[in-house]
């Protein structure tokens, strides 16, 4: 397998084909950003720690039925994925009320919801990934309405495996965004990654932030935080 050229370059990911029309590399970088990237900064290991995160949680997934890009593990920061169409839409589901949540309906931080909440956003950070609704997934071609069924499907089952594989670790899956594109075959996979910058967790008996609320709110000790939770779950660092 080798690397080829750059394809693209988020916020904090690159993306490289390869010589494998089905499979890119991403290469996980130290960029950390905020505010839809209006806030980046460099945070030592965070590339190293996210990529191993992201495998960890990405093989968990799978054995537990759901379809995923992973592929294999490279190097400290890279890993060899299946080569997906993303569709423009997070998909975030929410157990406990924070973030825009909070913001939008004025509720108070921390409040359990019952049942989880589902929420799609545009991926589009010119227009500050917009709150948006099935409906417009379907009237724009974003995504058909199989696929958002699917996509929907998958979500709520990342939840339960992950609510329960954070829970036996002493943390609380607060909520979490997810990306998910369609692979050669036509099924829809989860793509993109799986980490502490996407994701809240907080202690579950001091409620502390270990996730990227901690950069967002200038909390200190970032990687400090997310190698904690490695530590827990048991991701080989
Ligand atoms: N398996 C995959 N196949 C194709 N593209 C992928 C895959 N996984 C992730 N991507 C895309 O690669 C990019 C990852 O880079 P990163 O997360 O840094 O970007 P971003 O800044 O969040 O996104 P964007 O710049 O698109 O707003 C994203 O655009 C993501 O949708
Ligand atoms: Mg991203």
């Amino acid at each position: 397998m080798e690397k080829r050229e750059e394809l693209y370059r988020g916020k904090a990911k690159s993306v490289y084909k390869t010589d494998d029309a089905d499979r890119l590399i991403l290469l996980f970088r130290n960029d950390t950003s905020a505010f839809d990237g209006k806030r980046i900064e460099q945070l030592d290991r965070k590339g190293m720690v996210n990529n191993k995160f992201n495998a960890f949680i990405m093989q968990k997934l799978e054995a537990a039925g759901i379809p995923t890009q992973f592929d294999k593990l490279l190097a400290d920061n890279e890993v060899l994925v299946k080569k997906l169409d993303m569709i423009p839409v997070e998909c975030v589901v929410r157990n406990y009320a924070a973030g825009s949540l909070v913001k939008r309906l004025g509720v108070e931080e921390g409040m359990k919801l019952n049942p989880y909440t589902f929420e799609l956003f545009l991926k589009d950070d010119a227009k500050g990934d917009p709150f948006i609704n099935e409906s417009h997934v379907v009237a724009f071609g974003w995504g058909t309405a199989e696929q958002l069924a699917r996509m929907k499907e998958l979500s709520l089952k990342v939840n339960e495996v992950l609510s329960k594989l954070f829970d036996d670790a002493g943390l609380l899956l607060v909520d979490f965004k997810l990306e998910f594109g369609v692979f050669s075959d036509g099924s829809i996979v989860l793509g993109d990654e799986f980490s502490p910058d996407g994701c809240r967790l907080w202690d579950k008996d001091t409620k502390k932030k270990m996730d990227k609320d901690r950069f967002r709110q200038g909390l200190g000790d970032v990687i400090e935080a997310y190698e904690e939770v490695a530590n827990r779950l048991g991701v080989p660092l």
